[in-house]
């Protein structure tokens, strides 16, 4: 490892991209240079890295010469034009779009779950990063798996709008004020009033009845897993709230696991935290997850319904854990092990 790279963060004045420039310099990621980049609308607009400031540049085909990773997050079609062509001017690409994840030459990387994938970077240049209600799932999944294998996965999320990016956050913040002034609400970015509502609607609706949100979490969840084999379902909803997602989660495990075992599996896990204390109204919100970097994990019991059940509650800062954050970690495995 050395002391610096050439790091470049694509869709930098995006919900993600921001969170991303923050957690580098958090995290202390040893950066030589780092660049911005943003579409045309942004040129000039000034980004703080380590008390510099940066200016937005615009992304273009040679933008990325030069650099050695790029942390991309501006939407599918920007990834699907412009990660291979970075990947092929030498640039490992980072990606936090879902255009690569289920790419069978592409690592799908969350770090405490399945390191050793980053490997497969070689292919393409190119390491997706999972869907964010994927990631803080897996996370907590994985402990359970390795003891007790999961059969069976059911899963209903609750997430929040700055998954779908700022226009949606500004929708939520503008929806909630007009509401509170007795004004009528006109929705754009979702298809309802996302303000004091819920709805069980993320990304298209596919010929299965599924979403497309809700056949990322099956499909993603066994290649990260590598348990091709493992029955997932998922419901997915938006609710109003601005930063962290959260998860009743059912599973079904081969051999029985207490919910005794499993808090002990888990308080042993990495990047989780066990806030499992219903005596003391303790358990796991987005409002504690929000600006953190752990995965929250409560209300651990076990199923009455049926063999070898157990039901969990999961939440996590799904613009960090979910997004920014997992990608810095895949950079710093690319940055200790391959580069
Ligand atoms: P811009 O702010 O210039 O539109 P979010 O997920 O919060 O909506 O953010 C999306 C990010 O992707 C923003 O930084 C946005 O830049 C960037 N982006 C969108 N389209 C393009 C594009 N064609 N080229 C480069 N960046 C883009």
């Amino acid at each position: 490892m050395r002391d610096g790279y050439r790091v470049a963060v694509v869709g930098a004045t995006g919900a993600v991209g921001v969170e991303m420039v923050k957690v580098l310099e958090q995290r202390n990621f040893p950066v030589s240079s780092l660049r911005v980049l943003a579409s045309a609308r942004s040129i000039g607009k000034i980004l703080e890295f380590r008390g510099d400031t940066l200016r937005v540049e615009e992304l273009k085909e040679d933008s990325l010469k030069g650099e050695e990773i790029a942390l991309f997050s501006a939407g599918g079609s920007v990834s699907r034009h412009f990660a291979p062509i970075a990947g092929k001017l030498g640039c490992v690409v980072v990606d936090n779009s879902s255009a690569w994840r289920m790419d069978a030459a592409v690592p799908l990387v969350v770090p405490e779950v399945n390191p050793h994938a980053v490997a497969a970077y070689k292919n393409k240049g190119i390491i997706a990063n999972p869907n964010c209600s994927t990631i803080q799932m897996v996370v907590v999944l994985k402990p359970l798996h390795d003891a007790a294998t999961i059969e069976r996965v059911v899963v209903s999320t609750y997430q929040s709008v700055s998954g779908t990016g700022m226009k949606a956050i500004h929708e939520l913040e503008e929806q909630t004020r007009q509401l509170l002034n007795f004004q009528e609400v006109a929705p754009k970015v979702y298809p309802y009033q996302i303000a004091f509502n819920c709805f069980p609607h993320i990304g298209p609706f596919l010929e299965n009845g599924y979403t497309e949100e809700e056949m990322k979490m099956v499909n993603e969840t066994r290649k990260i897993m590598e348990a091709p084999e493992m029955r997932i379902t998922a419901t997915t909803a938006r609710i109003p709230v601005f930063y962290g997602h959260s998860e009743a989660v059912n599973i079904q495990t081969r051999r029985k696991l207490t919910a005794k075992e499993a808090r002990v599996l888990l308080f042993k896990a990495p990047g989780v935290r066990v806030v499992d204390n219903p005596g003391e109204r303790l358990y796991p919100m987005p409002i504690e997850a929000a600006g953190t970097d752990d995965t929250l994990v409560g209300r651990i019991r076990e199923d009455l319904s049926v063999e070898n059940g157990l039901d969990l509650w999961i939440a996590a800062d799904n613009i960090r854990k979910g997004a920014a954050l997992n990608a810095v970690q895949i950079a710093e495995i690319m940055i200790k092990e391959y580069l």
